[in-house]
């Protein structure tokens, strides 16, 4: 092997380990949440976020949802240990608003509106945030999620009357 063969390599193991810490220096730029059913319910999913430049796109899948609009929220605690996953909390308000719909100037962090499933209990929903973040105190990262057995009328204080809570996960970092 060339004595110029080996500086490459070296130079390029180099590089390669300052992008590689420059990248963990950025922090976390996705995370996961997997839905289970809380007792009695059906309801899976899998939701990413994804942080972008316009904000945070988060993508829902959910298979085993009653047929209808369906309140969905992040909540204060990751904790669905609970049957009825009532351990989640309420809704994540880091910044002491009122209940709202996503859309609403003021809301809880927490709150995402309405995901819609179809008669064969399929929901998808996608959608840009400009609230959600995963630093700081507004960071979404080890909270609850929450998919409710009702809609949300995104005015009712403090939960937006959205019931019981049919599905509930952990929003945890990707591994890259
Ligand atoms: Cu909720
Ligand atoms: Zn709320």
């Amino acid at each position: 092997m060339s004595r110029r063969f080996w500086y490459a390599t070296i130079l390029f193991t180099i590089a390669f380990a300052i992008a590689l810490a420059s990248c963990k220096k950025a922090g976390v730029t996705k995370a996961e949440a997997v839905m289970n059913p809380t007792q009695g319910n059906t309801a899976i999913g899998t939701v990413t976020f994804t942080m972008e430049e316009g904000g945070m796109r988060v993508v829902a899948h959910f298979e085993g949802v009653p047929n209808g609009d369906h309140g969905f929220h992040i909540h204060e605690t990751g904790d669905c240990s609970a049957p009825d996953a009532s351990s989640a909390g309420g809704h994540f308000n880091p910044t002491s608003m009122p209940h709202a719909g996503p859309d609403a100037a003021q809301r809880h962090v927490g709150d995402l509106g309405n995901i819609s499933a179809d008669s064969t209990g399929m929901a998808h929903k996608e959608f840009v945030d400009s609230q959600l973040t995963f630093e700081g105190a507004n960071s979404i990262l080890g909270k609850g999620l929450i998919l409710h057995a009702n809609p949300d009328d995104l005015t009712s204080q403090p939960t937006g009357n959205a019931g019981g809570r049919i599905s509930c996960g952990v929003i945890e970092a990707a591994k890259e």
